[in-house]
């Protein structure tokens, strides 16, 4: 049974505690979900949950700090989830960094970094939290983060970053087929600019993906750069997540800007097809 009502629900939600993933949070707790945030940062915890304090959903909402990396700790915290929530029924596999630097000047501690994150949080997010999705047999969601990036070609500097969430929407668009025979829904989410704190990446970094890193000049660069005006509010992302996962809609695609970069890419690739199957 895919998702057709909040109330009650509960959504885990990795980087729930910042930019778009607290967009998701307001918005799920304000439609009745029970909200789990999961973020590596206890500075943005604290942030987050200051905002929900005093409103009616303060009792909704709690936090788990959780580096996404981390399988043990991963493990563990589904392990809670099972214990004191009777299981996850939304998981929001949302927790990204802005990897972004020349790939010709990447160290591996730069690769590690950012698919580290990126891919392996997602990875290990599915395989934490699955077999409790199946096991309660009430059915469920996943929202899986990739970003525009992965469907139009981007410049050098954002190779791995792009490389990254373009594995994450193949795996999203491969996994819908057997979550849906499960009674799971699968969306990914690709937003364009949103107003976030991705510029943080360098404060994101564990130490011992410092040494080795050829990003650490673009890494403060990026440190430095302000929000766009006309940059997506979070909240509206929220919304679009909340009504794509009601609709079990796959792709929820935020901004329009790239459309004809991504059309192009999609001729492209057809130009290059053979019309006829295989024949030598
Ligand atoms: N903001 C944009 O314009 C934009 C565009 C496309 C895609 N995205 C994607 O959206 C997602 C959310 O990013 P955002 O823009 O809201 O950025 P953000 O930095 O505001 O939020 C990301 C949160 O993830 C947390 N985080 C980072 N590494 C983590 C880890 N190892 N384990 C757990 N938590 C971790 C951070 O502490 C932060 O609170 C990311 O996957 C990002 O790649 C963002």
């Amino acid at each position: 049974m895919p998702i057709s009502d909040f109330t009650g629900r509960t959504a885990f939600i990795t980087g729930g505690a910042s930019g778009i993933g607290l967009g998701i949070a307001k918005v799920l707790a304000a439609r009745g979900a029970r909200i789990v945030i999961a973020d590596l940062r206890p500075d943005h915890i604290a942030t987050a949950l200051a905002q929900f304090s005093g409103g009616s959903q303060s009792n909704s909402v709690r936090a788990i700090e959780l580096d996404v990396t981390n399988r043990t700790a991963y493990a563990e915290a589904a392990a809670q989830m099972q214990a004191e929530m009777g299981g996850i029924d939304i998981l929001i596999n949302n927790a990204g960094v802005g990897v972004e630097g020349p790939v010709l000047q990447a160290g591996y501690a730069d690769w590690d970094f950012g698919m580290g994150v990126n891919v392996g949080g997602v990875i290990n997010g599915i395989q934490a939290f699955l077999p409790q999705m199946i096991a309660h047999g009430r059915g469920g969601h996943i929202v899986n983060t990739a970003s525009l990036a992965a469907a139009i070609v981007m410049p050098g500097h954002l190779a791995i970053y792009a490389a990254g969430k373009a594995a994450v929407l193949n795996l999203s668009e491969n996994l819908r087929a057997d979550l849906g025979a499960q009674g799971i829904g699968m969306s990914v989410l690709c937003p364009g600019f949103v107003k976030s704190n991705i510029h943080q990446a360098a404060q994101n970094r564990p130490e011992h993906l410092r040494e080795g890193s050829g990003f650490a000049e673009s890494e403060a660069t990026l440190g430095q750069r302000e929000l766009g005006e006309n940059w997506m509010e979070p909240e509206l992302v929220g919304e679009m997540v909340a009504n794509a996962i009601l609709a079990n809609r796959l792709y929820i695609i935020t901004h329009g800007e790239f459309k004809d970069r991504m059309r192009q890419r999609a001729v492209d690739l057809i130009d290059a097809t053979p019309d006829a199957a295989m024949q030598f």
